[in-house]
């Protein structure tokens, strides 16, 4: 199946379980993680002919998703003596595809670039729609660039072989855009058998459909509105707790994912606290995030600091707070309007 991203300036296809032989005529680059290249490099070198290959191995874990690892691997991108025509393939998961499409976008201003993604999160999110970047200091996600790549391939068949809790860190995303886009997603994850799924011995078809629902609706959402001046920002979802959680725990303690589900569970207590959502909803979707093995609380230590570390958000200003909120199942809003008294209230309860 094929899914086409149709951008006016750099269109693509999202090629769903098709990967076939690769044939390029110009150097390529494969950028990878040691525990995926072990598993999968050999089926995906038999798949790929190139002028020359290149493997760049880089380490795992979102701790390391920063300006030194670029940095390395733009050496080992010129100690392969890449030119501008050459493409690099990022293949592994979200902190992969991420620094592979930066790297691309800046390596002799901009070369091509591939993502082939090996986990659940970054064939529905992460290897979609051109963001790319790295985490510093300041905060997750504030370096980078949009630069789209020049194609994706998703292969449930890659999927297999993650764990559980990668398995359900991908699922968060999945529910993310249901509770924003579409409630008719809600049922069809309740009628997903966890267990087969989080053992991954469920068929494959399923990831394949999870797969094409997410991106047929990222790609839409991608079109319409590729820089993320609006309706893109609803992706983000979770997020703005999320990415606290995640800097605050150093990125050691919890899977993007994962911090994704605390966070949209966090954003569910405060939609229902203003009215928003109403109990029973907010219910349906901890039962779901709970279905799915991920986490749903982080135990806020100091309210204060917490609330302050949202002012580095980059949906955000140095005064105004963007909330990404279900207004109901299905349906985001950004609310830009919200007292500090009500979030502070909301953040209290994860005291
Ligand atoms: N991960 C959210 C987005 O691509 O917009």
């Amino acid at each position: 199946m094929q899914v086409e991203v149709k951008l006016k300036q750099n269109p693509y296809k999202v090629y769903i379980d098709e990967l076939e032989n690769l044939e390029f005529n110009t150097k390529v680059f494969i950028l990878s993680n040691p525990k995926i290249s072990g598993l999968h490099l050999e089926k995906l070198l038999s798949k790929i002919k190139a002028k020359e290959l290149f493997i760049g191995i880089v380490k795992d874990g979102e701790e390391y998703k920063n300006l030194a690892t670029i940095e390395e691997i733009l050496n080992q991108m010129f100690n392969s003596r890449l030119d501008r025509k050459s493409i690099l393939i990022s293949f592994g998961g979200g902190v992969i595809s991420d620094m592979g499409g930066f790297a691309a976008s800046i390596y002799q201003r901009g070369i091509e670039f591939i993502n082939i993604p090996t986990t659940l999160l970054a064939c529905v999110d992460a290897a979609v729609g051109g963001k790319t970047g790295v985490n510093n200091d300041f905060g997750k996600n504030l370096i980078g660039t949009f630069y789209q790549p020049k194609a994706v391939y998703c292969q449930s068949e890659f999927l297999k072989t993650l764990g559980s809790k990668e398995l359900s860190a991908g699922m968060a995303e999945f529910i993310k855009m249901a509770i924003i886009f579409d409630k008719n997603l809600l049922d069809f994850i309740e009628n997903i058998d966890e267990k087969s799924f989080l053992n991954a011995s469920c068929e494959n078809e399923i990831f394949t459909q999870i797969i094409a629902k997410s991106v047929q609706l990222k790609a839409k959402i991608v079109e319409l509105d590729e820089k993320e001046s609006k309706l893109r920002m609803l992706l983000n979802f979770g997020h703005t707790f999320a990415h606290v959680i995640e800097k605050f725990t150093d990125y050691k303690v919890y899977l993007h994912g994962e911090a994704v589900a605390i966070g949209m569970n966090m954003a569910n207590y405060l939609a229902c606290n203003l009215g928003f959502l109403s109990k029973h909803e907010c219910q349906r979707i901890e039962s779901i995030l709970l279905k799915f093995a991920l986490p749903i609380f982080y135990k806020i230590d100091k309210v204060e600091e917490f609330y302050e570390a949202f002012f580095m958000d980059k949906k955000s200003s140095d005064k105004k707070l963007n909330f990404i909120l279900a207004d109901s199942l299905g349906k985001g809003v950004i609310k830009d309007d919200i007292s500090k008294k009500d979030i502070i209230a909301s953040l209290k309860e994860f005291q």
